[in-house]
């Protein structure tokens, strides 16, 4: 596919797309699947880049994977897993977040492991300090080198009581990926509790490990000696639902979501219905419209599970472009996430940050001169203009943006969505939007 789409804007996207399971989740849950003795069974796999590059991380160590990409269903089978050469391992340097949650599992496995310098959006500074602590705490040695890092066990793995600083989302599954082996009582404190982290622990509870969530954030894990494969059906996607909502929303448009679910986005609709927007929830999946009349300014804060998620704040903030009034976004997960509103603001948005905590509570990054506020005035209509996909989620903004502006635009470096949109070129004809590839 090329990497260049003319985008012709102002027509509501309107019709029906289907969302498959997490991002967030799937790779993750693939990672786990190296503990097993036996082969696993994942369902309600997408096809998007992310889940590619874990296949061929898992690959590098022997692990056989089978797809049936279509159906979604990857068969994963670790029993002749091996340690890959450091070279071919860092051919994929730089190609995602998740090969620092191949550091516990291959552990277990190998006694070592070689983990690439780390990809992913660039959003923040995104250190694996917690990571590393993480991993040191259960008595791994670890070795920081040129083009990566070293990490090897001298002895089994030992149960420890961690209590991290902010409740990381990577963190948190490194810990559990990494107890769940582990001789002894493992306890995390403030950890992370996002619904894709609950269902990895589904995963892991299917193979055999011991794991309580207790109230305030603790996790407890009681080691076990052996795990064996699982069959799960991933959760769905809420961040790529949530985009689609949002895009709906902006273009004045109707779009049902099929496989959305309720439960993990009840922080999202609640922000939907007060900016104005209206949906309709069923068994299948969630209809999320542009009722007419004037969108509402709002208030907005993200946060960890259950708040308001980061990564749907970038889609939303280009409805908040067509809200009536100044609406404050004041972003706590990530240091550096407005750095997509510079091309909104070459459309004709009206949107200023700030380095000050604005709107809510003061978080981490007031102090730190980070701009993580952004004040947006509107409704301002925006105007078709030549743009570049910044990171994932920036990316998928700027096609909204794009499908909402008058006249043509050109989204360049569209191939970064892939990442972690399923088919979005397919999708968006679906829903009736105007565009050419180059
Ligand atoms: N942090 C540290 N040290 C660490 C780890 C994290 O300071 O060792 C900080 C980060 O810099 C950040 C905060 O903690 O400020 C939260 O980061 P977290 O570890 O929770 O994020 P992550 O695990 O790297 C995952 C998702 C992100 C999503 C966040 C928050 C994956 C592969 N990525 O990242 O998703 O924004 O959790 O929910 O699961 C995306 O899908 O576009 C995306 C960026």
């Amino acid at each position: 596919m090329t990497d260049l789409l003319y985008v012709h804007g102002g027509t509501p996207l309107s019709g029906e797309i289907t969302v498959r399971g997490a991002k967030n989740f799937v790779s993750k849950a693939m990672v786990a699947s190296l503990l097993g003795e036996t082969p696993s069974e994942l369902r309600n796999v997408p096809q998007i880049r992310d889940v590619g590059v874990v296949t061929g991380l898992l690959e590098l160590h022997g692990v056989r994977v089978d797809a049936d990409a279509e159906g979604g269903v990857l068969r994963l089978d670790p029993t002749d897993v091996e340690s890959a050469h450091v070279a071919d391992i860092d051919a994929h340097a730089g190609s995602s977040r998740i090969p620092i949650l191949f550091c516990g599992p291959l552990l277990h496995r190998l006694g070592e492991a070689f983990i690439p310098d780390l990809g992913g959006c660039r959003i923040g500074d995104r250190p694996i300090n917690y990571h590393l602590d993480i991993l040191r705490q259960f008595g791994a040695v670890v070795d920081k080198r040129e083009n990566g890092i070293h990490i090897r066990a001298p002895r089994r793995l030992q149960g420890t009581k961690i209590t991290l600083p902010y409740p990381s989302v990577g963190a948190t599954e490194q810990l559990l990926l990494t107890a769940v082996r582990a001789e002894g009582m493992t306890e995390l404190t403030n950890a992370a509790i996002e619904p894709e982290i609950m269902d990895l622990i589904n995963v892991l509870q299917k193979m055999g490990a011991i794991i309580s969530v207790d109230t305030d954030r603790v996790i407890r894990i009681e080691g076990v000696d052996r795990l064996v494969g699982f069959q799960h059906t991933a959760l769905a996607d809420r961040i790529e639902a949530a985009s689609w909502a949002s895009a709906a929303l902006a273009t004045g448009g109707d779009v049902y979501v099929r496989g959305a679910t309720q439960p993990e986005m009840t922080a999202f609709l609640n922000t939907f219905r007060k900016v104005g927007g209206e949906f309709a929830i069923d068994d299948e999946g969630i209809r999320f419209f542009h009722p007419g009349g004037d969108l509402s300014s709002i208030v907005l804060e993200t946060d960890v599970h259950p708040g308001f998620m980061t990564d749907w704040q970038q889609p939303l903030v280009v409805a908040l472009t067509q809200a009536k009034g100044l609406s404050i976004v004041h972003e706590t997960v990530y240091e550096n996430r407005f750095g997509f509103t510079d091309a909104l603001r070459g459309m004709g948005a009206t949107i200023q940050v700030y380095k000050e905590c604005l709107g809510g509570r003061p978080c981490r990054f007031g102090q730190r001169n980070f701009s993580h506020s952004a004040v947006i005035s509107g409704p301002t209509p925006l105007t078709a203009a030549d743009i570049e996909v910044p990171d994932l989620r920036g990316g998928f903004s700027h096609l909204i943006a794009a499908l909402t502006a008058q006249g043509t635009s050109a989204v360049r470096g569209i191939s970064l969505i892939d990442r972690g949109y399923e088919n979005f070129t397919a999708k968006l004809e679906a829903l009736g939007a105007k565009f050419d590839r180059d």
